[in-house]
C-alpha cells in the first residue's frame, strides 16, 4: 500500500502521517502548505507541494507514486471564516474534494478515508451523540463537511471505494512539542494565549444546564486520533472492507470548560481564576460522542486524558511561543 495525506504537512495531518510511517505504511503528503509546515514532517518523507483543487496535479502524483489509498485532511476549518467567506469554504473544501474524487476513481484508487467533524450534527439536545443522531450544521464549515461526507459516500458507490468518515470531535494536545497546533483558534490554546498576555481565561456561560454551568465537550488527543486514523487505515486494507463506514472518533467523556481551564491552571503553574461572560449565541451546553461504534467496528479506543492533552499541548505553545502570545 502507499498512502497519499492531503494535508498531511498541517496539525493533526503530520500527526497521521507519523502514526502511519511508525507502522511501517509508504506514505507521502500533498499540502499547499497554506497552513502546513514541512518542519513538522520526517526529512525522508515525500512532500509534493500542490493543492487538492489541482487536478492535473493531483492524477500526475497518484500515478507517479502508484498510490493505493487516500486520507484525506485537506481543508480550511476555521468556522468565523467560513461565515463571513463561504463561497470560499464550499470551493476549496467540496470543490477540493471533488477534484480529488474524481482523479482517485480515475487512478482506479479503492481506499479513501476522509476527515470529517462533530460540526456535521449542529447542537443536538441528546447525552451522547451517535451517529445515528440527525445532522444538522450550523455553519458553512459543518456544512462543507456534512456535503463531504455525502460526496464521499456517493462517489464510493459509483466508483467501488470503500470509504470511512471520521468524525472528530475537539483534538487537543500534541504527540511531540514539533508537531503542536500553532493556530491560537480552539480553546486549549486560546487559555494558553491569554495567560501568557497576562490575563484570566474566558469562560462563555456559566448558567447552561450542566452540572457546574459550563459547556461540556468530548476532547481528544490527536495522537489518539492518529492511531484512529491508522486503525481505519487498516480497515480499509481488509479483504472484506467494501462500502462506506461514518464513525465518531472521540473518547465519549464529557470535560466542562471550567473543569478544562483548571487543568490547564494546574499544568501552566499560573491558576489565575477564569472571568465569566455571557453566553455566546449557538453554543451547545453539552457535545459528546459515543465512541462504541469506533471501538466495534475500528478496535480503537482512547486511551489519553485530558491533562495528556494540557501538558503536551503546553510543551508546544512553550516550543512555538517561547512564553509569548500568539499571533
Ligand atoms: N483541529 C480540529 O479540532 C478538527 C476537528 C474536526 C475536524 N478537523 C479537520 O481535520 C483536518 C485537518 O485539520 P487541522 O486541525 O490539522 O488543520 P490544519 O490547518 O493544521 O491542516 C490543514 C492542512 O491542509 C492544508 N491545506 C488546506 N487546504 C488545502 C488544499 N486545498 N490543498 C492542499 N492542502 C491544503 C494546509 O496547508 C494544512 O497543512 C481538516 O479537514 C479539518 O477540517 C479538525
Amino acid at each position: 500500500m502507499t498512502w497519499l495525506i492531503t494535508g498531511g504537512a498541517g496539525y493533526i495531518g503530520a500527526h497521521v502521517a507519523r502514526a502511519m510511517t511508525d507502522a511501517g505504511e509508504r506514505v507521502l503528503v500533498l499540502d499547499d502548505l497554506s497552513a502546513g509546515r514541512p518542519a513538522r514532517l520526517p526529512a525522508h518523507l515525500p512532500l509534493v507541494e500542490g493543492s487538492s483543487l489541482d487536478g492535473d496535479l493531483l492524477k500526475r502524483v497518484l500515478a507517479e507514486h502508484a498510490v493505493t489509498g487516500v486520507v484525506h485532511l485537506a481543508a480550511r476549518k476555521q468556522v468565523g471564516e467560513s461565515v463571513a467567506d463561504p463561497t470560499r469554504y464550499y470551493r476549496e473544501n467540496v470543490g477540493g474534494l471533488a477534484t480529488l474524487l474524481e482523479a482517485v476513481a480515475e487512478a482506479g484508487i479503492r481506499r479513501f478515508l476522509f476527515s470529517s467533524s462533530a460540526a456535521v450534527y449542529g447542537n443536538p439536545d441528546v447525552d451522547l451523540i451517535t451517529e445515528d443522531t440527525p445532522c444538522a450544521p450550523v455553519n458553512p464549515y459543518g456544512e462543507t463537511k456534512l456535503a463531504g461526507e455525502w460526496l464521499v459516500r456517493a462517489a464510493g458507490r459509483a466508483h467501488g471505494i470503500s470509504t470511512v468518515c471520521l468524525r472528530y470531535f475537539n483534538v487537543a494536545g500534541a504527540a511531540s512539542p514539533e508537531l503542536a497546533d500553532t493556530g491560537v483558534f480552539n480553546i486549549v490554546p486560546m487559555v494558553f494565549d491569554r495567560l501568557t498576555r497576562d490575563e484570566a481565561p474566558r469562560i462563555f456561560g456559566d448558567d447552561h444546564p450542566t452540572p457546574d454551568g459550563t459547556c461540556v465537550r468530548d476532547y481528544i488527543h490527536v495522537a489518539d486520533l492518529a492511531e484512529a486514523h491508522l486503525a481505519a487505515a487498516r480497515r480499509l486494507t481488509e479483504p472484506d472492507a467494501s462500502g462506506d463506514l461514518t464513525v465518531n472518533i472521540g473518547r465519549g467523556e464529557g470535560v466542562s470548560v471550567r473543569e478544562l481551564i483548571t487543568v490547564i491552571g494546574e499544568v501552566t503553574g499560573d491558576a489565575r481564576p477564569a472571568v465569566v461572560r455571557a453566553r455566546r449565541p449557538g453554543d451547545a451546553p453539552r457535545a459528546v460522542a459515543c465512541a462504541a461504534l469506533a471501538a466495534e467496528k475500528l478496535g480503537w479506543t482512547a486511551r489519553r486524558g485530558v491533562r495528556e492533552m494540557a501538558e503536551s499541548a503546553w510543551q508546544g505553545w512553550l516550543l512555538h511561543h517561547g512564553g509569548r502570545p500568539g499571533d
